[in-house]
């Protein structure tokens, strides 16, 4: 059945055979394939011909035909015939390009997140790729992080169902057998969504407590759900970089969660122990990598070229090494890759599936369930006969497809303008004008253009945000304010007294001065993808009703970041009923609170929710309770709401956040009708980690709550009471 004899394939394989097997080299280090995906410092690294030969994965490699010219060569170069794992990071799409992962987590929607996973999936397998470097699930607070685009937001509970709705998605059922899917690489083990000051690739140094509550419970989850593989952060966790932590990797990791398939680094965090100074070279760094777990090295050659001396010197363990290539020799065999080195590579398929039909109406849907409707003083729906003035640099800007769309093109991406006019009526009217670059201030000839478009509008749709290099890797911003040209944009616009309805396409929850106030609506777009305008068009001529809800915190200004729902109360909170004037724990210049909570959105629909109640006040580990609430659409239009169930324990052994998501539910109702969402709430829900780690519940006083947001405050006291 073509099944290979691993281990006696380990052992016909040379020590240097076997070391060979665990570097990672970019696609430019083989023949007949073109330049592929760069994400990092790109070096000569100085390695033998041989030592490609015998490699054991690429890296950033896609398309059919150089999948099966790269593997053909590799196979007539490696004497055992062990074929290439193909691995690239299929994020959010690999042709067809869906909204940017933060996007996807405002929809609440796991069924089409796990819908675009699938897709991408399909699409990347036809074309050659084994492995995706995805989901990334760091939990994340601070916005000026470049790659909070890439993550779901700020809630521990969130973030675990859809790390394993995109597992789900890219695995399905059966890896082994279905060609549609690739294997899942959870990544950044861990907390690298906690750097310090959001400045990318910094130190993170956070309680085990903190660790477990908020950063861990994602990763776990993508490993519950059958994840094959880890990635490594690149930060330290403790004062260990993640790369060389030997207590994460083999304790946490492989010990406690039991953790047996391959751990890769990410691209150069091995010799990068070096810089962080816990290795006074490359054979140092090497060997701690090692010990502390990784199999894979990406893209510096620590282990090639230091393991075997390493050996000799017995200061490595062989079997060590014996464990990490019989893990990359296994997921190669599940994969079926030494019956078939090139799995699903099929050059004329590849035509027919990417960037589908089918394909698009799935990112168009995601997207339109993305976006969140952050403002609406009666702006939006525009009619499809209104005169219309559609102005800056996002106006016809492919731009619009994120991060991590290396695959896509923004030449196919549907740009806001296209969107809109495709909706429009004959009598209706769009003049479309720049009016700035996104970094470039607006020159007197556009904003002529301007004044032009703008003169016979009824109203002005401004389309704005960052650039997507602003976003992503190696992208944290200190001022996450629009840049300075398209507010000079909106300040002269304003000046023109037409209603303003503003479009963003950008990557981070952003400081809105300069646009809050001056604009009548606001629909947060983030990055759509590939589909973009069209779902944006659907959205604001109401062919499709607003439904996403903030999965991050919008700050009321830089100086409040890091700000999220789920904090601590402190001993002197704002609002208590002793709190005094001056001593309390509070800005003296902005509110505590952000300007836009956690599970905030707008929707065209009017939606009012009837008094809260529970079933019992008195829970018990055999006894759950139930949380009921009607909620009732009062608008004109159909829509959907995200219902939402918060806890408060107010008597835990460590201090509890001030509300913690537990459970969340969508409906859709009809002009009129009203529905009653009920959770049953439970004893295990309560569990958090103790002062010891333990994770349990405990006895005493808590507090439900449950509304539109996390900024609900229907307090519903109960105790739990344990036997
Ligand atoms: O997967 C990525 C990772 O997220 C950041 N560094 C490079 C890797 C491979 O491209």
């Amino acid at each position: 059945n073509g099944e290979v004899n691993l281990n006696e394939l380990l052992q016909q394989m040379t020590l240097d055979e076997k070391i060979a097997q665990l570097i990672q080299l970019a696609v430019p280090f083989y023949e007949g394939a073109g330049e592929g995906q760069i994400t990092g410092p790109m070096e000569s690294l100085g390695i033998a011909e041989e030592t490609v030969h015998n490699s054991g994965s690429v890296l950033g490699m896609a398309g059919a035909q150089d999948v099966i010219n790269v593997q053909t060569a590799h196979l007539k170069n490696n004497r055992h015939g062990i074929p290439l794992l193909m691995m690239a990071d299929i994020v959010h799409g690999f042709k067809t390009i869906f909204p940017v992962p933060l996007a996807i987590g405002c929809s609440w929607d796991m069924e089409l997140a796990e819908k675009s996973a699938a897709v991408a999936a399909k699409e990347a397998a036809v074309s050659g790729v084994h492995v995706t470097f995805a989901p990334m699930v760091d939990l994340v607070r601070d916005p000026r992080w470049g790659r909070v685009v890439e993550a779901t937001g700020e809630d521990p509970y969130l973030n675990a169902e859809f790390a394993k709705a995109f597992v789900r998605g890219f695995q399905g059922k059966d890896l082994a057998g279905d060609m549609d899917k690739v294997a899942a690489c959870v990544k950044h083990f861990a907390a690298y969504g906690a750097a310090e000051a959001g400045r990318d690739y910094n130190t993170v140094d956070l309680s085990d407590r903190q660790m477990r509550e908020f950063y861990l419970p994602a990763y776990k989850a993508a490993l519950d759900e059958g994840c094959e593989m880890v990635m490594t952060s690149f930060n330290t966790v403790d004062g260990i970089p993640a790369t060389g932590n030997a207590k994460l990797m083999r304790k946490l990791l492989r010990e406690e969660w039991g953790f047996d398939g391959i751990l890769i680094s990410d691209w150069g965090a091995v010799k990068e122990l070096i810089n962080h100074g816990i290795a006074a070279d490359e054979s140092e760094a090497a060997l701690k990598a090692l010990k502390a777990g990784v199999d894979i090295e990406m893209m510096t050659a620590c282990y090639v070229k230091n393991l075997a001396e390493l050996v000799e010197r017995s200061e490595v363990d062989e079997a060590l090494i014996d464990e990490a290539v019989l893990r990359i020799l296994m997921l190669k065999q599940k994969l079926g890759l030494f019956e078939n080195p090139f799995r699903a590579a099929n050059p004329e398929l590849e035509r027919e599936v990417v960037f589908c039909e089918e394909h698009k109406e799935a990112a168009r849907a995601l997207a339109v369930k993305s976006c969140v409707l952050l403002k609406n003083e009666g702006v939006l729906p525009l009619r499809s006969d209104a005169k219309l003035a559609l102005i800056g640099p996002f106006a016809t800007n492919g731009d619009v497809l994120g991060p991590w769309s290396w695959t896509g093109s923004k030449d196919d991406a549907i740009t806001l303008e296209a969107g809109m006019k495709a909706k429009l009526t004959a009598d209706a009217k769009l003049s479309v004008a720049e009016g700035c670059g996104i970094l470039e201030a607006g020159t007197e000839a556009q904003w002529e253009q301007v004044l032009a478009a703008a003169q016979e509008a009824d109203i002005i749709v401004l389309a704005l945000g960052e650039h997507s290099d602003m976003n992503g890797e190696a992208a944290s911003r200190a001022d996450i304010r629009l840049p300075q040209a398209q507010l000079e944009l909106v300040r002269k616009v304003k000046a023109l007294n037409k209603p303003i309805a503003v479009v963003l396409f950008n990557g981070r929850p952003l400081d809105l001065h300069g646009v809050i106030d001056e604009a009548d609506a606001i629909l947060e777009a983030w990055y759509p993808g590939s589909q973009a305008g069209h779902a944006v068009a659907d959205l604001l001529f109401g062919d499709a009703n607003p439904s996403g809800r903030l999965t991050m915190s919008f700050p009321h200004s830089v100086g409040q970041v890091p700000v999220y729902y789920n904090a601590y109360n402190t001993g002197r909170p704002q609002g208590a009923p002793d709190a005094q004037v001056r001593y309390v724990s509070q800005f003296i210049d902005i509110p505590n609170e952000p300007l836009l909570p956690f599970g905030f959105g707008l929707s065209y629909s009017d939606f009012a929710y009837g008094e809260a109640e529970l079933s019992a006040d008195l829970m018990t580990e055999a006894a759950p309770i139930t949380v009921s609430v009607t909620v009732t659409n009062k608008g004109n239009v159909a829509g959907v709401e995200t219902v939402q169930l918060y806890v408060r324990d107010i008597s835990g052994e460590v201090v509890r956040p001030v509300k913690e998501l537990k459970d969340y539910r969508q409906i859709c109702l009809q002009p009129g009708e009203r529905a009653e969402v009920s959770f049953v709430l439970s004893e295990q829900q309560l569990r958090y980690y103790h002062s010891d780690l333990t994770h349990a519940s405990d006895s005493g006083a808590f507090v439900a709550f449950v509304g539109p947001n996390s900024k609900t405050n229907t307090a519903l006291p109960f105790r739990l009471v344990k036997g």
